[in-house]
């Protein structure tokens, strides 16, 4: 089901929060929310998928995330393996690139090559994109990305006062990929939590009270309806001042 009215939007990010809640609320370790929380997230990218939008970036662990006990932090690398494993097939045959952003240096070999051999077997994918994030931190982003426009002013490519915002983008992770026009956040939390400060500077934010076990096209339906209602000007007027 393609529908047109998706032409509008593109790019969804979405911050998956609420696992544990989601859990505790059952008397349920938090793992199992985890869990839970893995198929949403494989209903959602069948959902955005079909509806006809190109990419969905999740937040899936955050550089700050590190500060959970270590038995949780292994549960959740142990997702994303199984998630991998078990789903790697069909996203490749259903058109998927996967990409995964965030520090690479953290993470365990195992994981890491995991990662890398999705990015690899999907890499001539064009369909859908999903960008997970892992590990993630939009301030290590952004000061990877200074560092190496540091390193080209340092090389003499470029000069200091030269330094524009398209230098900064084309140095982030992903910088061939369109910021997102809308984001979610689930779990009545409002706030970015270090997720793609840089992209959001213009993105449409939506808080949703749906903990992240129990999102699926119908929540995304909602979201996308919230988004077309919303007005973008991106600091100019609103379509009807400009024209009075
Ligand atoms: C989101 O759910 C998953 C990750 C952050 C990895 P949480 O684990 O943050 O769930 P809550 O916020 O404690 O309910
Ligand atoms: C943000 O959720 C990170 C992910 C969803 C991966 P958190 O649950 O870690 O965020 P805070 O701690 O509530 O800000
Ligand atoms: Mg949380």
């Amino acid at each position: 089901m393609t529908t047109d009215h998706q032409a509008d939007i593109q790019h969804v990010a979405i911050i998956m929060d609420g696992n544990g809640r989601w859990a505790k609320q059952r008397g349920l370790p938090r793992n199992v929310g985890h869990e839970r929380g893995v198929e949403a997230l494989r209903r959602t990218v069948e959902a955005c998928r079909d509806t006809g939008l190109s990419y969905l970036t999740v937040f899936s662990f955050s550089s700050e995330n590190w500060k959970r006990p270590a038995a949780e932090i292994s549960a959740l690398f142990g997702l994303l393996r199984i998630y991998v494993r078990q789903d790697l097939k069909r996203l490749k045959e259903d058109g998927v690139r996967v990409r995964v952003m965030g520090n690479r240096s953290g993470l365990p070999d195992d994981v890491l090559s995991l990662l890398e051999f999705a990015e690899a077997e999907t890499r001539e994918n064009t369909r859908f994109n999903l960008n997970i994030a892992f590990n993630y931190g939009a301030r290590d982003e952004i000061t990877q990305a200074c560092r190496e426009v540091a390193k080209q002013v340092e090389a003499g490519e470029l000069k200091a006062d030269d330094v524009t915002s398209e230098h900064v983008s084309s140095a982030l992770w992903f910088a061939d990929i369109p910021d997102p026009e809308l984001l979610i956040r689930t779990s009545a939390e409002y706030r970015l939590s270090n997720f793609l400060l840089w992209q959001l500077a213009y993105t449409e934010l939506v808080f949703v009270d749906c903990l992240w076990p129990d999102f699926g096209e119908e929540q995304l339906l909602n979201a996308l309806n919230v988004y077309r209602q919303r007005e973008r000007r991106f600091g100019g007027l609103s379509t009807q001042e400009a024209s009075s």
